[in-house]
């Protein structure tokens, strides 16, 4: 009997040590220490056995159950945690990996990037950020401005109307009027904003972006006019530029000029290799805006409001922002800026 005790016993630590899995250790615990298995049936049958042997036998059986189970726990434990750690490695995470790529970081639209340049400059001078309606009535638009009834900014092939006296604002001009009447002179300020006109090609889009400028004092003068834009022009396309004023026409400014910058890319037309200058065509001369001496005109109609022709006078320009984000950046193509192709943009700013 005790000998098939130790037997048992034997058998029994040489399987537990052997298993392989925490549910092989199961099945061999319900073989050796289940209800059917022998040595508990041992255990059970030793109150049978003569008194001599029942003490013996009944200390070996219990002893080797003991060490059976114990066995069994610490083996368990030892398949837990080998089977924890295979889980573990397989489920590692290598820190080190480069991540997903970095969602983009959006940036400026060109335009914007290029009107915020424009504000700080004349708000550095002293002027100040006005603006005024996109939809626009006549009598700011055109009337107020002293276009004569046939100019033909108003045909309708140049002007987009809502109805007979309202407009799509063709230029941020009409806000020089609205501004004189909610402000009595000095006034300095600027007006950036979108305009309208029904043309589409590479140089013009049918919605394009302006920054009016105006200046009502006693004594301005078109001298300030010149020294105003050549801070301007120097802000932007750089220190060594220089401005020259060109005779024009507007129905609103009189005298009325065009403005040209120095071109920033050559001296005397020609690129270092003998090509003609891409930017200036040759001209070394760029042309950036139009400009004048408010029109005594345009004071009538704001007369009551403190702007007697007599006592005040000004200056006003207006510039295109498309046009000096293509001349400083070189984009050849005005449609580029609404197209939105992100290969475009992503490389400004
Ligand atoms: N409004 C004019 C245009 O759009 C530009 C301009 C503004 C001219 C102010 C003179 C003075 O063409």
């Amino acid at each position: 009997m005790l000998e098939r005790i130790a037997t048992l016993r034997r058998e029994a630590e040489a399987a537990i040590a052997a298993a392989g899995s925490s549910a092989e250790l199961e099945e061999l615990r319900v073989r050796h220490l289940g209800r059917r298995a022998e040595l508990p049936n041992l255990l059970r049958g030793v109150r049978d056995l003569p008194p001599e042997e029942r003490g013996p036998v009944g200390q070996a059986a219990n002893q080797a159950r003991q060490a059976l189970e114990g066995l069994i726990e610490r083996r368990a434990a030892e398949l837990d945690a080998t089977e924890l750690d295979a889980r573990l490695s397989a489920d590692r995470v290598d820190v080190t990996l480069p991540g997903d790529p970095a969602p983009p970081v959006g940036r400026l639209h060109l335009l914007t990037a290029t009107r915020r340049e424009i504000e700080d400059v004349f708000l550095g001078l002293g002027f100040d950020v006005a603006e005024g309606p996109e939809i626009e009535s006549v009598y700011y638009n055109f009337d107020a401005l002293n276009h004569p009834p046939d100019h033909p900014a108003r045909e309708e092939t140049d002007t987009f109307y809502v109805s007979d006296d309202v407009v799509l604002r063709t230029h941020t001009s009409p806000v020089q009027v609205r501004a004189m009447e909610a402000h009595p002179p000095p006034l300095y300020i600027i007006v950036p904003g979108r305009v309208f006109r029904p043309d589409s090609d590479a140089t013009h889009t049918p919605q394009f972006h302006q920054v009016e400028g105006l200046a009502v004092d006693e004594d301005v003068t078109m001298a300030d006019l010149q020294g105003t834009l050549l801070a301007f022009a120097r802000a932007v396309f750089g220190d060594e530029r220089q401005v020259r004023l060109r005779p024009h026409n507007f129905p609103f400014t009189e005298p009325s000029v065009e403005v040209d910058v120095s071109c920033f890319r050559c001296r005397d037309g020609f690129m270092p290799d003998g090509s003609r200058c891409r930017i200036c065509k040759g001209s070394t001369w760029l042309e950036i805006l139009g400009a004048g001496m408010v029109d005594p005109n345009v004071f009538e109609h704001v007369r009551e409001h403190g702007y007697d022709p007599d006592r005040v006078q000004g200056f006003a320009f207006g510039l295109g922002i498309e046009r000096v984000a293509m001349l400083k950046h070189e984009v050849s193509d005005l449609r580029l800026f609404y197209d939105n192709d992100v290969r475009f943009l992503e490389q400004f700013g």
